[in-house]
């Protein structure tokens, strides 16, 4: 399996994914600012894996502080976490799942009433909730391919966007992992799309379609519209950053380009996500804060520039895709179906919410 993460208990490694496919790079981060410089500068990217490390940023944070904390200054160390929860949720607005797993250990100390807590069993506390938080994601990753896959039967050519593997979970991923298991039995070739300007889709989904033998051909953004109107794609399916209480679907730029090709073609528009994405705090899209990235992404390739200088750039990390547009969102309880409305809500609730509402976050308000 491939994981964009190793966690030893003293420090977390991430793989440099801005180095992939070229160079296997593994960045050591021993606090939570550092983690946090990692998620901002896309050393580890993709929601669920985001959430992932800051969890590990807040137990590595925790562990720091109780090695020179005094055995009696709990709320010194807890202070000193407030602000390392509010410098990991501010990396990256967009993606719930980075507020969620922040907020899920944040419970820890503000819930858990602190008379019988030193530093050190605290820190042994978030240690323990974050690999929970993480081995949680790799079943919720097994739970989605096994709802999701069926979807993909018959279809012998799939759509897909950005990255959504291993690399961008901690498990064998969201739209990529039903896509493999669609793929196991035979007859599926996928369709990468490069997605520009980050060449997610080139650079990591195309090194994990490669790695694990699933045929596959690499297109540019624009191919999209080519390859339903030949017939080539009779299915697109995508991972989702957040998910609006209404069905409405934040993910990388161009996700929305995508679901109204596939709704002018008559083709199913699927978007796959563990429970930690539906962010039931936020009704809708609208409310959704979209993160804008350096223009330097757009105007340049490995620091040589492609656009003359002086344009203007509006590089938007994400979009949202209308709940109208989305066929089916393939969660790791089930498949919800319109109206999201409610087939979300009673997803999460017969399935025990694991999300604690996320205040402020990525939203817009
Ligand atoms: O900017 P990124 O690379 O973090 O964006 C990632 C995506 O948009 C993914 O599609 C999304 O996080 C789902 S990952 C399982």
């Amino acid at each position: 399996m491939i994981r964009p993460h190793r966690w030893d208990g003293r420090a977390l490694y991430l793989i440099d994914q801005r180095r992939l496919p070229h160079e296997e790079v593994w960045v050591p981060c021993r606090t939570a600012r550092e983690v946090a410089g990692a998620i901002r500068d896309m050393v580890v990217r993709g929601a669920p894996a985001i959430g992932v490390a800051a969890a590990y940023g807040l137990a590595l944070e925790a562990r720091r502080l109780a090695a020179s904390a005094d055995p009696a200054a709990l709320d010194d160390v807890v202070r000193a976490l407030e602000e390392a929860a509010e410098v990991l949720t501010a990396a990256r607005p967009t993606a719930v799942n980075l507020a969620w797993a922040v907020q899920r250990l944040r419970r820890l100390w503000r819930d858990a009433g602190s008379a019988l807590m030193t530093p050190a069993s605290l820190a042994d506390r978030l240690a323990r909730e974050a690999e929970a938080v993480d081995a949680e994601d790799v079943d919720m990753n097994r739970a989605i391919a096994r709802h999701g896959s069926p979807l993909l039967a018959g279809v012998t050519g799939v759509l897909t966007h950005c990255n959504t593997g291993g690399l961008a979970t901690a498990g064998i991923g969201t739209a990529l992992g039903v896509i493999a298991a669609a793929a196991a039995g035979g007859g599926l070739h996928v369709y990468a799309t490069e997605t520009r300007p980050y060449l997610q889709g080139a650079r990591l989904t195309a090194w994990e379609l490669v790695k694990q033998g699933i045929p596959a051909t690499l297109v540019t953004d624009g191919a999209a519209g080519y390859l339903m109107r030949t017939g080539r794609v009779q299915a697109v399916i995508t991972g989702a950053d957040r998910i609006a209480a209404n069905g409405d679907v934040a993910n990388k730029i161009g996700t929305y380009t995508l679901a109204v090709l596939a709704w002018a073609h008559g083709i199913p528009f699927y978007v796959a996500a563990p429970r930690s994405t539906i962010d039931p705090a936020t009704p809708s899209g609208d409310h959704i804060q979209i993160e804008m990235r350096p223009p330097e992404e757009v105007t340049h390739w490995q620091g040589r520039p492609v656009a003359p200088e002086g344009i203007a750039v509006l590089n938007p990390a994400f979009d949202v895709t209308p709940a109208a547009l989305v066929t089916a969102i393939i969660t790791d309880v089930g498949v919800a179906r319109p109206p999201y409305e409610r087939s979300l809500a009673a997803l999460v609730q017969a399935a025990g919410a694991t999300a604690p509402a996320v205040s402020g976050g990525g939203s817009r308000a």
